[in-house]
């Protein structure tokens, strides 16, 4: 089986990037926000616009996952610029395909995107909102040290639920 490599998205992987954001909601609706029967009616210029902001914007970063340069998953983060609150970075969009699952995949994102964190010098904590029906995912994070910071009751309509969501923070620095 060939090698996986971590890249940072690149403004022309934008076809690459709708074609495996519609794949995560349209296979695992209860883990993101956004869903499939909104975003596949957005058009090309919609996801050319969002790719340019991800792969050149200040304050966020998305990485791919790629088997044979196709991406098989994905990671990303975003802080804000405001001073008082850029130290906490907010970790977004974590998803594997299925058949490359229980591979290593999704800890070779996580640590890309965490020392990504570490090395701009500034960031002090990570943290990311989970669906704890994800429990694959839920276990990747205390795996990698994020504890259990808070309960956000009712945050998410998933078909006719309302599901709970975690929070989850990992400090990253002691800096001062
Ligand atoms: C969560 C997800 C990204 C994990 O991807 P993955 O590439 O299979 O994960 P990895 O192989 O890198 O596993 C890393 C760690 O996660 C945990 N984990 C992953 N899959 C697991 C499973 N099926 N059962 C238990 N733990 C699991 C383990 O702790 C594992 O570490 P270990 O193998 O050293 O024990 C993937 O299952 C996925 O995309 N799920 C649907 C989308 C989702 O829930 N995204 C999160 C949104 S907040």
């Amino acid at each position: 089986m060939s090698a996986i490599s971590i890249e940072p998205l690149r403004i022309e992987q934008w076809r690459e990037y709708k074609h495996i954001r519609l794949q995560m909601l349209q296979e695992s609706p209860a883990a993101f926000s956004g869903s499939y029967e909104e975003e596949c009616w957005y058009a090309d210029d919609y996801w050319q616009n969002l790719v340019k902001r991800y792969a050149t914007g200040i304050g966020n970063r998305t990485f791919m996952a790629l088997r044979d340069g196709k991406p098989v998953g994905m990671a990303g983060y975003f802080h804000e610029l405001r001073y008082k609150l850029r130290h906490v970075a907010t970790i977004v969009s974590v998803y594997v395909q299925p058949d490359t699952r229980k591979q290593g995949i999704a800890r070779q994102l996580m640590e890309t995107v965490l020392a990504d964190l570490t090395g701009l010098g500034y960031i002090r904590k990570a943290k990311l909102t989970v669906n704890p029906c994800q429990k694959e995912a839920v276990a990747l994070y205390e795996r990698l040290g994020f504890t259990r910071a808070g309960v956000l009751k009712e945050e998410m309509r998933v078909g006719d639920r309302f599901d709970d969501h975690w929070i989850m923070e990992k400090q990253l620095t002691t800096v001062s």
